[in-house]
């Protein structure tokens, strides 16, 4: 979900940040809050997410480029705190970007067992920041749960029926996650120490174009089988990407599949942690088609050396690009982990 701020001043946004982080520790410890206070008075929980418990819930905050100037505005006096990598990604080839589901002045994250949960969130999230800020918007997504899927280690798959997130970086390789992840703890400026950036794009998946390939040709796109997740130079998912085999002249993974282009190999080494979920939005009046697709999150030290280089790759020689449609953009950096006592992005706020 994303916020515009509407608070006046600084001791404002302070305030906001107070209360969301209030609200963040009470949702992922306890799943419900106590009485909240507003207009002075004392009301209930909005109690949808009454005995369900925290159900792992975790909130991650991250501020948008908004928030430091706006149109020349520095509203908040940040405007010399904003870090350079911070800025909205630029235009890109093919994108099909609405003002409505793109950027943002703060986002927040939410991740839990259950969508009630998450949507109980939210509301709390957005209740509490009454006078402060206002949603600009917010895109649900889901993903298989965990326990419907019996093989181990399970990679979920997403909407075009491939296994999404082999080759990712994975959350305990700490050496991946310091290269290309975290920012680090000698990084400017200061409060983005040990943070990292988000980037969020709302990809939709052109499924009525890509239902008619037959199998083989969606392989190839991808540059993996869809049953196992192999490389189409191997036999089981976690082989290694050959991408020198030639077959009868021609490469294994053709040259315009997706692993290829978005590869480190290709891509002098730069990758990325992706942290995507399917989404379902319905059906799209215009169209009568099925407005579904990947609601695409990654993290990264740097946005526009990492996201936006491989995405213009992928925008120009990508076989799968003309089957998606990027329809929201948003880029945040996120402070790192509140500690106990203190409000999120209190180094940023002073
Ligand atoms: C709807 C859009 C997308 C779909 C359906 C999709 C799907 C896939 C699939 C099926 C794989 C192979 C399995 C894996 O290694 O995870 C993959 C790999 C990958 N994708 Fe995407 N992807 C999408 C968009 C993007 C975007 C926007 C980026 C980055 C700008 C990206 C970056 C990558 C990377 C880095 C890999 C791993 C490549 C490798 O080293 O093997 N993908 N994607």
């Amino acid at each position: 979900m994303s916020f515009d701020v509407t608070a006046v001043d600084l001791s404002a946004l302070r305030e906001l940040l107070r209360r969301w982080t209030d609200e963040a520790a009470r949702l992922t410890q306890s799943g419900t809050r106590a009485p909240a206070r507003r207009n002075g008075t004392t009301g209930p929980d909005s109690g949808e997410a009454e005995g369900l418990g925290p159900g792992a819930l975790t909130l991650t905050f991250g501020f948008g480029p908004s928030l430091f100037e706006q149109d020349g505005d520095d509203r908040f006096g940040l405007a010399d705190q904003r870090p350079a990598q911070l800025a909205p990604i630029p235009a890109i080839a093919g994108d099909e970007l609405q003002p409505g589901r793109s950027g943002g002045d703060i986002c927040v994250q939410g991740c839990a067992a259950n969508s009630q949960l998450l949507f109980h969130a939210f509301h709390t999230l957005r209740i509490a920041a009454e006078g402060l800020a206002v949603p600009r918007w917010m895109q649900t997504g889901f993903l298989p749960p965990f326990e419907a899927m019996n093989d181990a280690p399970a990679t979920p798959r997403n909407l075009m029926g491939f296994k999404d997130g082999t080759n990712n970086i994975r959350g305990d390789d700490q050496h991946a996650m310091d290269n290309h992840v975290w920012i680090g703890r000698s990084a400017s400026p200061h409060w983005m120490r040990d943070g990292t950036y988000l980037v969020a794009r709302r990809i939709r998946i052109l499924l009525d174009v890509w239902d008619n390939l037959s199998v083989a040709q969606q392989e190839e796109v991808v540059g993996r089988h869809k049953l196992t997740g192999a490389p189409l130079t191997g036999r089981r998912e976690s082989d290694d990407v050959n991408l020198g085999l030639r077959r009868n002249g021609a490469h294994a993974i053709p040259l315009d599949a997706h692993i290829r282009l978005a590869s480190p190999t290709t891509n002098a080494g730069v990758r990325l942690l992706r942290r995507s979920y399917n989404y379902n939005d319905g059906i799209d009046q215009a169209t009568s088609q099925v407005d579904a697709g990947l609601f695409f999150i990654s993290f990264q030290r740097d946005p526009q050396k990492q996201f936006a280089a491989i995405q213009r790759r992928l925008s120009v020689h990508d076989a799968m690009a003309k089957h998606l449609s990027h329809t929201g953009s948003a880029v945040f950096a996120c402070p790192p982990g509140v500690a106990s006592g203190r409000y999120i992005g209190q180094a940023l706020m002073g």
